[in-house]
């Protein structure tokens, strides 16, 4: 079975996709960690980020276990990864790897901006995990804090809505939900609720499916 999870930044979908991969016993990949690997490796060059032709090399060679996904997760990253996912020949560059991982025999969980769409269409449960701005800014504002990363609220409410803006206006693989996934809005969800709503969505999706 292949589950394909996406949502704006700081919805929570990096969190969901891990947790359905260990309930259900499947390898996940974080897609969001290639783009802020290419990121991060263009600021260690000191590239600008709109150096799409450097980005494109470092995406054909990126080797993720050489990189430190906790370091990748930085506020500065995030920044990076949103420029370089704009760049066709980034996204085409790191597709294959992708898509590879998708049609492992047994399946995977993948999250992530195109999984459901371009990656894994195929895929057999697609769920958009969504929260309004603020709820996002707050659960952000939290996990910056316990990274010792302290930031003031409205600059991480700023930079939420700037990269909903930058993601949804691109025209390669914008923000939106694909045409069949089932939509998640976890703005009044703590996690748990919102895991079992997850693993809801996955099982009536499945049960659809076996049906027709
Ligand atoms: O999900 P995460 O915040 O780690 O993603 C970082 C950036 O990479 C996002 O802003 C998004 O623009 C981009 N991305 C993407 N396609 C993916 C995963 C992430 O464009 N499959």
């Amino acid at each position: 079975m292949i589950i394909t999870v996406d949502g704006p930044a700081a919805s929570g979908k990096g969190t969901l996709a891990r947790r359905l991969a260990r309930h259900y016993g499947l390898p996940h990949l974080d897609t969001g960690l290639l783009y802020r690997g290419v990121g991060y490796l263009l600021l260690e060059r000191n590239r600008a980020l709109d150096d799409a032709t450097t980005a494109e090399a470092i995406a054909q060679s990126l080797d993720l276990t050489k990189l430190d996904a906790d370091a990748l997760r930085a506020d500065r990253i995030s920044e990076a990864a949103s420029y370089v996912a704009a760049m066709p020949g980034v996204r085409a560059a790191l597709l294959k790897m992708q898509q590879d991982f998708a049609r492992q025999p047994g399946g995977a969980v993948l999250d992530g901006r195109d999984t459901g769409t371009v990656i894994a269409p195929e895929a057999e449960a697609k769920l958009f995990v969504t929260a309004s701005p603020e709820e996002r800014a707050r659960r952000r504002h939290v996990e910056l804090a316990t990274r010792r990363e302290p930031t003031e609220y409205c600059e991480v409410i700023a930079d939420i809505r700037k990269r909903d803006e930058r993601d949804s206006e691109r025209s390669v693989a914008p923000l939106k939900p694909a045409p069949d996934a089932v939509l998640l809005d976890t703005t009044q969800l703590d996690i748990e609720a919102a895991f079992r709503a997850a693993i809801a969505i996955v099982e009536a999706t499945r049960a659809g499916r076996a049906r027709s």
